[in-house]
C-alpha cells in the first residue's frame, strides 16, 4: 500500500493556481523529493498535505484513508510530522526540554505511571534516542539558540519525529546551510529507518540526489516529470525549464 496518494489536486490564492490537477503517490518507505523554481507551488502542496492548507478539489489519502480536507492536529495524529520553511523551536529551552515538551505534546503526561521518576526515565530514554537519531548525541542540556543552524535544523526534525510519524514532510531542510552541515543533514535523512516514508521539498541538486528514490518536477503548479533522478537528469523537458537554469 501508498503511503500518500494525492489525487487530481488543485488548489489557487484567488486567481492564482499553486496546485493544477497534481496527482501524485508516495509508497511506503519512500524519499520522494520535490523540486522546482521559486514560486512553483512546492510548500503550498505540502501545507494541503499538511491540512494548513485547503485544497479546491481532489483527493488527498493517507493509508488509503480519505483525509483530504482534515485538520492539521488530525493529520498529525494520522502519522504525518512536518518541519516548517522558518524554524519552530523554543530557543530559551535546551535540546532535551525541546524534545521532551515534543513527546509529551504528542503521547500526553500519563498519570499511570508507577511514579514520576519512572515517567521521567522514559522520557529521558526517548529523548536520548532522538537525539541520536538527529546526531545531536549528549548535547541535551545546550540552549536551544546557542546551537549552530545547522544543529538547530537537525534537532527540529528531532521534534518532529518525537511523535514517531509514519511520513515526514521537510520544507528545504537544508536551506542556508554550509557545506559541511547540507553534508550531515544528508547522512540524518540517509540513516533514518525505511519504516517512514519521507516527502521532502530541496534545491541543492547534491541533495536531491544522494537522498531521492524519486524525484517530482513542479512548474507553475504542475508535475512536469517524475521519476528517478537518472530519468529525471535524462528528461529533456526538465532540462530546459529547471535543471538548464541558472540556480
Ligand atoms: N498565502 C498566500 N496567499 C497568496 N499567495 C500565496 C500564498 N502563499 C503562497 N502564495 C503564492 O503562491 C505561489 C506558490 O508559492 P509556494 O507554494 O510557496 O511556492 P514554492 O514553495 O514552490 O516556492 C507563489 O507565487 C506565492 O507567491
Ligand atoms: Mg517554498
Amino acid at each position: 500500500m501508498n503511503i500518500l496518494d494525492i489525487e487530481h489536486l488543485n488548489c489557487a490564492f484567488g486567481n492564482l493556481i499553486v496546485t493544477d490537477d497534481v496527482s501524485l503517490s508516495i509508497a511506503e518507505g519512500e524519499r520522494h523529493v520535490i523540486i522546482g523554481p521559486n514560486g512553483a507551488g512546492k510548500t503550498s502542496l505540502i501545507n494541503q498535505i499538511g491540512g494548513q492548507l485547503r485544497s479546491k478539489s481532489g483527493r488527498i489519502v493517507l493509508e488509503g484513508r480519505d483525509v483530504t480536507g482534515q485538520a492539521p492536529s488530525r493529520i498529525s495524529r494520522l502519522g504525518v510530522a512536518r518541519t516548517f520553511q522558518r524554524n519552530n523551536l523554543f530557543h530559551n529551552l535546551t535540546v532535551f526540554e525541546n524534545l521532551r515538551l515534543a513527546l509529551t505534546a504528542k503521547f500526553g503526561n500519563p498519570l499511570d505511571f508507577f511514579s514520576v521518576a519512572a515517567r521521567d526515565q522514559v522520557l529521558a530514554a526517548h529523548a536520548a534516542e532522538l537525539m541520536r537519531k538527529v546526531h545531536l548525541d549528549g548535547q541535551g542540556a545546550r540552549i536551544a539558540r546557542t546551537l549552530s543552524y545547522g544543529e538547530q535544523r537537525q534537532l527540529e526534525i528531532g521534534i518532529a519525529l518525537a511523535g514517531k510519524p509514519k511520513l515526514l514532510l521537510l520544507d528545504e531542510p537544508t536551506s542556508g546551510m554550509s557545506p559541511a552541515e547540507t553534508a550531515r543533514m544528508i547522512d540524518l535523512i540517509g540513516a533514518l529507518p525505511r519504516s517512514l516514508s519521507v516527502l521532502m521539498i530541496e534545491h541543492d541538486m547534491t541533495v536531491v540526489f544522494s537522498v531521492a528514490d524519486r524525484v517530482t518536477v513542479l512548474y507553475y503548479g504542475k508535475i512536469l516529470a517524475t521519476g528517478t533522478p537518472a530519468d529525471i537528469q535524462a528528461n529533456a523537458r526538465v532540462r530546459e525549464v529547471y535543471l538548464g537554469m541558472a540556480h
